[in-house]
């Protein structure tokens, strides 16, 4: 076994990883997520939208199946944008599945709603500055009032983390493609509802809710992640 140093692990983690991403069991609730945000936020099947860090393309691909034709997924993983493709056709639905950064994404005021789910590169990346770009990307990306669906980790969930950085610096094992295995160093960074407030209104966004995910239940001590819903001012 080999290690690496944290700088770009995302990359490695899950283009490695692939389609059995969706083995995670927090990947087996997408329908539910999904007809949550339809019902609170992306009413309307016209909706251009924006899937930010989308992986295998779940939430994306599900928005499809219901109508919903304008749907655009980028993520930084030519192996899981290919996964995404592949599902999409044998689905019989079609997204505009595209290799990209997060932070360097191309659209200006194209989209009435971004979504970023389960840390779609925001949480992931190097520091502070780096996570910032994708909010100033996906800021730009929007049009005036999109609405903004963000999931990140609530720092409130153990005590797992370096209290200087707020990140959790983990050590985990993959199986790359070639069947070795590989420990990866990894750092997440975890957020409180007001830092990620002040974060998001700093960047011109408006917050409309902090929620645990997919739900108007208040934040709660223990829960993996938690959700903020805004919109561009
Ligand atoms: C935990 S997965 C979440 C995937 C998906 N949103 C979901 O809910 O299942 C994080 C994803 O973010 C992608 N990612 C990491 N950094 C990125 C970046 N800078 N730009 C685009 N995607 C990125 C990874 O490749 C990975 O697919």
């Amino acid at each position: 076994m080999s290690e690496s140093t944290n700088s770009g692990w995302y990359r490695e983690f899950f283009e490695e990883m692939g389609i059995e991403y969706e083995d995670y069991p927090f990947t087996k609730n997408t329908e539910n997520e999904v007809k949550w945000m339809i019902e609170e936020y992306l009413t309307n099947p016209e909706m251009k939208i924006l899937d930010v860090g989308c992986g295998t393309g779940r939430h994306a691909i599900n928005l499809a199946t219901k109508g919903y034709n304008n749907i655009t997924g980028i993520d930084l993983s030519p192996g899981l944008i290919r996964a995404a493709k592949e599902t999409a056709r044998a689905k019989n639905v079609r997204v505009d599945f595209r290799v990209g950064d997060a932070r360097e994404m191309p659209f200006e005021s194209e989209f009435d709603a971004a979504i970023c789910l389960c840390e779609g590169a925001f949480g992931l990346l190097e520091n502070d500055d780096e996570n910032y770009k994708v909010l100033k990307a996906v800021h730009k990306s929007l049009k005036q009032r999109g609405i903004f669906i963000l999931t990140t980790l609530n720092l409130f969930r153990d005590e797992q983390f370096d209290i200087m950085t707020c990140r959790w610096e983990s050590e985990q094992e993959i199986t790359r493609k070639d069947g070795q295995k590989k420990i990866l160093k990894c750092s997440d960074r975890s957020y409180t509802f007001p830092e990620l407030k002040w974060v998001l209104e700093q960047h011109g966004f408006d917050v409309l809710l902090g929620a645990n995910p997919f739900s108007r239940e208040p934040i709660q001590y223990g829960t993996m992640e938690f959700m903020v819903v805004s919109r561009k001012l």
